[in-house]
């Protein structure tokens, strides 16, 4: 479980990565993107962007919104800024969650999708999601949530069999993760996506 683990799992995965989840993708980004309210000229940032899915729903619809994602996997970026590069305010970095290369209060929101699971350091990572967004900025996270069984199963199995994965929480503990960042936790929900596996999601203040 570190940084170069998770490197070299999504860089061997890049060029399948859409096709491979692209039903989950769907699901969960589409969610998000409900959830999260993003103004037009908000300053957006979205941590462990993978691919940049997300920035092609947003900018779909907000093509001169500023967004920059950063990601550890040199692979998902490159396929992020294939996909993304002709919109003129998005641009992707090459950073890890818990150093992230920005000025203190550098956005205005904060967006992150699927990635939680795999931050070795996750309070190091909330904390400085925390430093880089505005006073009154917002963040909304979704992840796995370990409430479900499904997610129970993967994350037994996944602790023992993938370097790259480190955990998954349960409501519960992910909104007390981000009060100790700092955080006000405005709402938090969790959804089924299957019979037995589920996805979490909460929108804090900075
Ligand atoms: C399951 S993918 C999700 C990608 C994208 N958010 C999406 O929804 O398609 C998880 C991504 O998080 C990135 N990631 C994991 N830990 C990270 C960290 N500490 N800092 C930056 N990126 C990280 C991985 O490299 C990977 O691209």
């Amino acid at each position: 479980m570190s940084d170069s683990a998770v490197r070299q799992a999504y860089d061997r995965q890049a060029q399948d990565y859409d096709r491979r989840w692209s039903r989950y993708l769907r699901q969960t980004l589409t969610f998000l993107r409900s959830w999260a309210e993003i103004l037009e000229s908000a300053a957006v940032l979205d941590v462990g962007c993978g691919t940049g899915e997300f920035e092609w729903l947003l900018l779909h619809e907000q093509p001169n919104q500023r967004i920059v994602g950063v990601d550890l996997s040199e692979e998902m970026l490159r396929v992020a800024r294939a996909k993304c590069g002709s919109f003129p305010n998005v641009s992707f970095i090459g950073a890890s969650a818990s150093h992230l290369p920005f000025p203190a209060q550098h956005f205005d929101t904060i967006v992150s999708a699927s990635a939680l699971h795999y931050f070795a350091e996750p309070n190091r990572c909330l904390s400085e999601m925390h430093r880089v967004l505005r006073r009154g900025g917002s963040l909304t996270i979704l992840d796995w949530c370990k409430d479900y069984l499904l997610c129970r199963v993967y994350d037994a199995a996944f602790k023992l069999a993938q370097p790259a994965y480190k955990s998954s929480y349960t409501e519960r503990e992910f909104c007390r993760m981000l009060a100790s960042a700092g955080f006000q936790v405005k709402v938090s929900k969790k959804t089924s996506l299957t019979l037995v596996g589920g996805i979490m999601i909460a929108t804090a203040i900075a």
